[in-house]
């Protein structure tokens, strides 16, 4: 691995815990103004300093975080479909130029394996690898699951292994039973835990407790965090299980913890 690109990776996962709490606001690619990033700067520029990246496409960047926001940026550089159409079919809608003007730290594109345009999704992953590995800069696989596929660890594992084949310099997923398997199939490639959708705070929590303690590098987690009536509290919760391997009792603590902004009972 080539030092601009090790570089990149260390400003994403933090070399001290080897672990990342990656903020996921890329969900308007294809689902639009999504609840929560109506207005994304409001919600997602008081949450940066708790976040030790920030993945997002060009558009939203430009649109709404301040240049000068001192946080490694995860770039979406796949889309070309919406919620309104065949989730599979992407595309890159992203240079590599671009990414590299925009100081991407990172660049992420999504992997549909078992969807109808898996092989097309395959090709996106590939040929981003090898940009990536032309220019030092990391590729996040996203392992997207279409609904007619179970998230067991046998699916996940399956997915997940064939983006490290393909050459992925990290990984995100969703958290099962079984995990420790699927951490297993990506040898030493770090894995992160997404959210998906909301649940009870708690719940979220709880998960990424388990995730961490199962091998996880990590969460790239969006909705429970800026979908919560709290997003302030969750985020600074999940960082302490993240990096601090806090207890679900301290992390609740934490999120509870009442702070200007808030909209849980104080
Ligand atoms: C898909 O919309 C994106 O890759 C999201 O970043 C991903 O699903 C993670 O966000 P969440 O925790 O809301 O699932």
């Amino acid at each position: 691995m080539n030092w601009g690109m090790k570089n990149r990776l260390s400003r994403i996962i933090n070399p001290r815990t080897g672990r990342c709490v990656m903020l996921a606001v890329d969900h308007g690619y294809f689902q639009g103004p999504t609840t929560g990033l109506q207005n994304l700067g409001k919600m997602v520029n008081p949450l940066l300093p708790y976040a030790d990246a920030l993945m997002i496409t060009r558009g939203a960047l430009r649109s709404w975080i301040p240049p000068t926001a001192d946080r490694p940026i995860v770039l979406r550089v796949s889309g070309g479909q919406s919620i309104l159409k065949e989730l599979s079919n992407e595309i890159i809608t992203t240079s590599i130029e671009d990414a590299i003007r925009i100081n991407a730290s990172a660049i992420t594109c999504s992997v549909y394996i078992g969807g109808e345009y898996e092989k097309q999704t395959i090709d996106n992953l590939a040929r981003l690898v090898d940009q990536g590995e032309a220019y030092g800069i990391p590729v996040l696989a996203v392992t997207a699951v279409g609904k007619e596929m179970v998230r067991d660890a046998r699916y996940l594992g399956l997915a997940c292994r064939i983006c490290v084949e393909v050459g992925a310099h990290m990984v995100k997923t969703y958290y099962c039973k079984d995990f420790p398997e699927v951490v297993e199939a990506c040898g030493n490639i770090p894995v992160l835990i997404a959210g998906g959708k909301k649940i009870e705070e708690k719940a979220a929590l709880e998960m990424a407790c388990s995730a961490t303690k199962d091998g996880a590098s990590g969460v790239d987690m969006g909705r429970n965090i800026f979908q919560s009536d709290n997003p302030l509290g969750m985020i600074k919760a999940v960082k302490a299980i993240v990096h601090e391997n806090a207890t679900l009792a301290e992390a609740l603590d934490i999120y509870r913890t009442p702070h200007e902004g808030s909209r849980i009972l104080q």
